[in-house]
């Protein structure tokens, strides 16, 4: 089965897609790495990354700059680079959620706003503004030509779908009421700005609890900016996506459910006309015993060893169960790879610490970049 690099044979695009929380930030950051080090000038598109992690890529600040990974940095931790490795971090917008759960002052007022209808659309606009900003971004840079490859995280949506349908949904709220509302002169906004709109401020901030429209405002003026053209845009951003240079990496847990969801997307995303690359199933538990285990023999067999009965019962029972999520693990990876029908799967076994580091995302490349049999003798 093939590695990561066999699968960007000939790619500028990667896009690390999937449902939060499964690892796609760290394996998008390790596939950047690992491309990097074998020549190419490579940049990380990375949104949510762990405190930790950006640090380690010396992102210190949010800023819609790539800047490069200190080559010393990478050397003094092992690491070979024959290419150069760059990072940025996309300014991820604070959901209008957070902004509630900010400005309300009480319950009663949070659910007041977030049960309003305008209010609704206007954040769900956002969360796929956020995804539409990532690829907008990605375009801007693909469109610079700086680099070899661009590696793209996406943003922790709860669906990998909603990624993909991010423009259109975007295209939708713009041409749509409320949005026309505030932005056009003779709307809401034009109408409050003029006469008499501290009384309606002030009633609108009575019945809200918080000043919705000056938090509002800043953003739809930095929006309305990116109205002109914006069809035309969202047109060009789709085809790269369906460009031969970009493909999809489905990441996702070795879980029945993340699975399920992997193969959904996988599906939508041929139906779309998009390349898929290979799926990473991260963080799988390989058996640590061949064959069944019998606790109560595991136990006979340490007790000697650990002299604490309720320690040994529990360290048995213990793998007993891991051993139980190795056999599902492996069944739902058997499934996905049937899905997928001969196209490439990867696995990532569960590391003992978190991936916060350069040598932690070298010791994901050590999966990533081998060959199948190379990857299964390391991980068992
Ligand atoms: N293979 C792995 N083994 C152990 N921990 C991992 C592995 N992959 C990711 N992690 C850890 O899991 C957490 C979530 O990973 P992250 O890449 O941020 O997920 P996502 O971007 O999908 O939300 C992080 O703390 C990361 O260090
Ligand atoms: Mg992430």
């Amino acid at each position: 089965m093939a590695a990561i690099d066999q699968v960007l044979e000939g790619r500028s695009v990667c896009i690390c897609a999937g449902s939060g929380g499964v690892g796609k930030t760290t394996t998008a950051a390790a596939v950047a790495l690992g491309m990097a080090v074998e020549g190419l000038k490579v940049c990380v598109l990375t949104i949510d990354p762990a405190k930790r992690l950006a640090d380690s890529l010396g992102l210190e600040e949010l800023g819609n700059e790539a800047t490069r990974v200190d080559p010393e940095l990478l050397k003094a931790n092992g690491i070979e680079c024959r290419g150069e490795l760059w990072a940025m971090m996309l300014d991820a917008k604070q959901t209008f959620d957070q902004l509630v759960a900010r400005h309300a002052e009480d319950a009663e007022a949070r659910e007041r706003v977030l049960g309003n209808s305008i209010y609704q659309q206007i954040s769900s606009a956002l969360a796929g503004s956020q995804e539409y900003m990532a690829m907008e971004k990605l375009f801007e840079l693909h469109t610079e030509g700086r680099f070899d490859l661009l590696v793209l995280d996406t943003p922790p949506s709860r669906n990998a779908l909603d990624f993909l349908d991010a423009p259109e949904r975007l295209t939708q709220f713009i041409e749509g009421r409320s949005l026309q509302l505030f932005i056009k002169p003779t709307g809401l906004a034009a109408r409050v700005a003029g006469r008499g709109a501290g009384v309606v401020l002030a009633l609108l901030k009575r019945i809200l609890g918080f000043d919705l429209l000056a938090d509002l405002s800043e953003f739809f003026t930095a929006f309305s900016g990116m109205i002109e053209g914006f069809q035309d845009r969202a047109h060009r951003v789709n085809a790269l996506l369906r460009d031969d240079q970009t493909t999809f990496l489905i990441v996702c847990g070795p879980q029945a459910e993340p699975i399920e969801e992997s193969v959904f997307f996988h599906s939508k995303l041929v139906e779309a006309g998009m390349n898929f690359g290979a799926a990473v199933v991260n963080r799988v538990r390989y058996r640590l015993v061949d064959g069944e285990v019998d606790p109560e023999q595991v136990e006979a067999e340490v007790d000697a060893e650990l002299e604490d009965p309720d320690l040994s019962s529990r360290l048995a029972l213990n793998l007993a169960e891991y051993e139980l999520l190795a056999d599902r693990d492996e069944e739902n990876v058997g499934k996905l790879r049937e899905r997928l029908g001969g196209a490439p799967l990867i696995r990532v076994p569960y590391l003992d610490t978190d991936v916060h580091d350069l040598t932690g995302l070298a010791e994901i490349d050590r999966y990533l970049f081998a060959d199948e049999a190379t990857r299964e003798s390391l991980a068992t």
